[in-house]
């Protein structure tokens, strides 16, 4: 049976902490789906009286299921849409996963102008344009994750990667040295099964937007 039925509206959600927030919110308005708080590996999950299945994705792939309609909507951190580049609708600002992507290096780093800088990082479009927009030489250095063991291990000379608590980066005894922006988490669309299902999908950011205002 092929996923993503028409009738239904598909949403994409993050898998983890940020999703179990994220589900936490939609439920709260009327978009529930009892399976998800089962202990199972499914995937996709439905809910055939509110009308909405939930397609479980690994956070970083949120925008290309929803860019490429394979989910309606999405919940996504504004880290990994700029990433992406995806070409979808940013709805709504949730407000939730607050955190910042910064370069971070060791304790009292003295940046060496004259030389490209290395820098590791999951985020390689915004680091490049990050960097561009100061004009210095860059090389990056693709990681996946645990990217605070590049420069202790002087694999590169900075990181830029997601700064929450700043505890990851104390107990490495690296630093913030430059914010580059703040994060949170957003509701996007398609592009054109937004036009499909408006109503709907204009019903449940209103709902969303309406019981953020209650907690803000
Ligand atoms: C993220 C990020 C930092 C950490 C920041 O990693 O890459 O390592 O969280 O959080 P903090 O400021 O509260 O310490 P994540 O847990 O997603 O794992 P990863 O290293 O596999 O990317």
């Amino acid at each position: 049976m092929p996923q993503g039925k028409p009738d239904m509206l598909n949403i994409a959600l993050p898998k983890g902490r940020l999703g179990d927030k994220v589900y936490a919110l939609f439920a709260q308005i009327g978009y529930d789906c009892e399976l998800y708080n089962e202990a199972n590996r499914k995937l996709v999950i439905s809910n055939e009286e509110t009308g909405v299945s939930y397609f479980l994705v690994k956070p970083s792939d949120v925008a290309i299921y929803v860019e490429r309609g394979a989910a309606d909507i999405g919940v996504v951190g504004k880290d990994t849409l700029i990433e992406s580049g995806a070409d979808v609708y940013e709805l709504l600002d949730l407000g939730l996963g607050k955190c910042r992507v910064a370069v971070a290096g060791p304790t009292g780093y003295r940046e060496d102008r004259g030389s490209t800088l290395r820098v590791a990082t999951k985020y390689g479009n915004i680091a490049k344009k990050y960097y561009a927009s100061r004009n210095r030489d860059i090389e990056i250095i693709k990681l996946n994750g645990s990217i605070e063991l590049a420069p202790i291990l002087g694999l590169s000379d900075v990181i830029v990667d997601i700064v929450e608590t700043g505890s990851t980066l104390r107990e490495n005894n690296l630093a913030v040295l430059e914010e580059i922006m703040p994060i949170s988490a957003r509701l996007i669309a398609n592009k054109s099964e937004y036009k499909f299902k408006k109503e709907r999908i204009d019903s449940l950011t209103a709902g969303l937007r309406a019981e953020l205002e209650k907690t803000r």
